[in-house]
């Protein structure tokens, strides 16, 4: 399979989820609760497809697959719409669409401050992934711009543990998977200034 085509797999791919959700919510199959279930299931897959886009640097170069690259931007648009899709649904089918009362619980609630701060700071990555925002930019300034990406994991994990009242098991899991996807990056920096040749290269 060539590596469009890969690409091309990967976006069908990842609608699977919210097709997965839109049945089994018609089947009334989401339990007692189903607006819950699928607002933590949306922001379950948006922080999947974080981890995803963070996991490819790591992947294609310990594995020298180059190609791997082009598969950041679709996983990335992907996470935003995942997260677009949690942020559509807790105001619409979780609040109504009450203004007073969403203003009132993000400033009441530490982690709806920090959901709604974490997927702000989505937005300009979301609106820069396309070739004419990448020339427009330029490559540098870009790089720079899609950096924000570590500022968004931590704030992710920040809202989960907000939010989490009894069972951490989940939010621990994600943070080692984040620290490890960080932690590469740290190391890979600090072998690239330590050998010399890397230092000013980008990590993302
Ligand atoms: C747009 C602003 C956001 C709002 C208003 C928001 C709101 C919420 C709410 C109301 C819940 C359910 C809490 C509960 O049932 O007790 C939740 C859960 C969750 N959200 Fe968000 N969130 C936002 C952004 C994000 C983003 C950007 C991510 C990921 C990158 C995310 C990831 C999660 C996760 C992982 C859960 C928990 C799922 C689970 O434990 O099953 N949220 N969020």
């Amino acid at each position: 399979m060539s590596w469009k085509r890969a690409r091309l797999l990967l976006m069908a791919l990842s609608l699977v989820p919210l097709l997965w959700y839109g049945q089994q919510l018609l089947d009334n199959r989401l339990g007692a609760n189903p607006i819950e279930a699928v607002i933590r299931a949306s922001g379950r897959w948006s922080l999947y497809l974080l981890l995803a886009t963070l996991a490819v640097t790591p992947l294609l170069r310990l594995f020298h697959l180059k190609p791997l690259g082009s598969f950041r931007r679709p996983l990335g648009v992907a996470c935003f719409g995942y997260g677009l899709l949690h942020l559509l649904l807790y105001v619409g089918v979780d609040q109504f669409f009450d203004g007073a009362a969403i203003w009132k619980d993000i400033l009441k609630r530490p982690f709806i401050t920090m959901g709604v701060a974490t997927l702000l700071l989505m937005l300009p990555l979301a609106l820069t992934s396309n070739n004419a925002m990448v020339r427009q930019l330029g490559g540098r300034r870009w790089k720079r711009l899609h950096r924000l990406i570590y500022l968004i994991a931590p704030m992710a994990l920040l809202h989960l543990y907000w939010l989490t009242k009894a069972d951490y098991r989940f939010a621990y899991q994600m943070t080692v998977l984040v620290a490890l996807l960080l932690g590469y990056r740290v190391l890979h920096l600090a072998r690239g200034h330590f050998v010399g040749n890397q230092g000013g290269k980008s990590v993302t």
